[in-house]
Formats: C-alpha cells, structure tokens, sequence
C-alpha cells in the first residue's frame, strides 16, 4: 500500500493498522528520520516489506513521477492520502497569508488530487484498487480564521466524490475521510477548544474499518455529520455569525 503522510500522527497509526504479514508498505512524508521509525515499527509489527519516500508534497511533478516509479515496481492496492498541513490566520492579522494560501492549496488540494488520479488510471487498468483520501470536517464550513485550509479540504472533498463516480465501474473504489478533531500534536498547536477529539489510534481504526467496508464517506465522530446538516440549513447572516464567534481568541 501506499501511505502519505505516513511521519504524522494519524499517518503513523494507519501504517501501524496495516503492518501484517504480507503488507507491503511504502510510506511517504518529509522527515525521513520519523518515516524509518514508523517503518522500523512497522516490520516489528510484521510487515513484510517497507519503502520510505522523503519527498515536498509541494513539488507536485515531483510527486508524480515518484508514483510512477514506486507504482511501477509495487502495484499499489490501496493508497492512503494523509498527508495535510493545518493553518490558521495568525494572531492580528486580517488574512491568512498569501504564501501560506498557496501552499495549502498544493499540498492539500493540488498534488493528492493529482496522485490519486494517476494512480485511479493505473488502478482502472489492472481494474482493482481503492484510493483513501484524508479530507476534514472543516471543509463543510466555510471557517473565516482558516480559509485556506476549509477550502482546500473542501476541493478535496468534492474531488474524491467525483473520482469515486469517475472510476467505480472500472473496480477502483474511493473513500473520502472527513475527521472532527484528532488530538495529535499538530491539532494541538492550533489554539481553541476541541470538541469530540478522538485519538490518531482510534481515528485510524474507523478509517480502516471503513475502508474495508469500501463505504463512499466516513465522517467521524458522527456528530460532525450532523454539524454539516446544520451549516447547509442555517440562514446565512445567523450562519455568519456563528462562523465568526467560533474564531480563536485574537483571530
Ligand atoms: N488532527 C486533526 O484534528 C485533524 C482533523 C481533520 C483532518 N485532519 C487531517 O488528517 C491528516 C493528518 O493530520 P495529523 O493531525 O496527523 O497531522 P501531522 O501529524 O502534522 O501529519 C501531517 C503529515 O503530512 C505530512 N506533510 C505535511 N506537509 C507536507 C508536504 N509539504 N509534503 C509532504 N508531506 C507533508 C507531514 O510530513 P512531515 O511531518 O514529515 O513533514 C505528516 O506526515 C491531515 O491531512 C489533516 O489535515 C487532521
């Protein structure tokens, strides 16, 4: 399988859920001295067989012909994308910075999107596959302290469910993840309270489990799904309102 975001927190528990005999994992991120950590734990654990990438998911191409490479090699029968950065406005500033909009826009929009459907067209040739992608709840709201991030988990969003359409009659499955909180210390480094926070080991038991179940979306935990309900049926301004009160102090 493939794993981005495999040096994270909730990357390193879901690559932890699939260490068995016969896995073979390839796990990508940045910080190479974590990825052999989380690969040495991995073939304790019984993985067959582990490959770490250290690659910038911000260098789209890059990512790409990385794919092709580790793809061609290992046909992948699974890819997680659990790669993501959090950002919010920073304290006294009317917007997020332009730079940072930028990169949230490539690496958590632009290049999973573009790596799930290169791999979506080689699954769809050997007609096997299934392709999770790791969005969030904040992309159900439109958050005015993380715009940036709201929205590109919100093109993810959209883009999973249009891939899953594109490529279910061809045997490849897609199964978009939207988690509430997850108390992982790049959570924690956002300010605010966290409402329902699950841990990266229980979030990655349900995003497994789901997966196994080839379900479309998992949104966990539920009451999250039920936030989005009251998002679409609130009237705007009563909406807004509530959006801005729900900034961190200072934001
Ligand atoms: N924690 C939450 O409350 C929460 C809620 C909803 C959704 N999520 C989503 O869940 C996923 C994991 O979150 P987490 O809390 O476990 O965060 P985390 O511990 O910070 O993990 C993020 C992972 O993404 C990788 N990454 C970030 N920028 C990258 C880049 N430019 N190129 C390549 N890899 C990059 C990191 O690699 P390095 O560490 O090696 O740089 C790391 O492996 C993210 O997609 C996040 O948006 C989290």
């Amino acid at each position: 399988m493939l794993l981005t975001g495999a040096s994270g927190e909730l990357g390193g528990a879901l690559a932890l859920e699939f260490a068995r005999e016969g896995a073979f994992l390839s796990l990508w991120g940045r910080d190479a001295t974590r990825l052999s950590l989380i690969a040495a734990a991995c073939s304790a654990a019984g993985a067959t067989g582990t490959q770490v990438r250290s690659l910038d998911l911000a260098d789209t191409d890059a990512a790409i012909a990385a794919l092709v490479l580790d793809d061609g090699a290992t046909p992948f029968d699974v890819a997680m994308f659990a790669s993501g950065l959090g950002d919010i406005r920073a304290a006294g500033d009317l917007v997020e910075s332009a730079t940072q909009v930028a990169r949230l826009g490539v690496v958590n929009f632009v290049s999973p999107a573009a790596l799930a459907t290169e791999l979506a067209a080689r699954m769809a040739a050997r007609r096997h596959g299934h392709i999770v992608l790791i969005g969030s709840a904040a992309a159900f709201h439109a958050l005015p302290f993380a715009t940036a991030y709201a929205a590109s988990k919100a093109g993810l969003a959209r883009f999973a469910e249009a891939l899953r359409i594109n490529v279910a009659p061809h045997g490849v499955k897609v199964t978009l993840v939207s988690p509430g909180f997850i108390d992982t210390a790049a959570a924690r480094q956002v300010p605010g309270p966290k409402p329902l926070a699950i841990s990266a080991d229980v979030a990655a038991a349900r995003i497994v489990r789901a997966a196994a179940r080839g379900k479309a979306h998992l949104v966990t935990p539920w009451p999250f799904a039920l936030l989005r309900v009251v998002d679409r049926i609130l009237p705007r301004p009563l909406r807004d309102r509530l959006l801005r009160a729900l900034s961190p102090p200072g934001r």
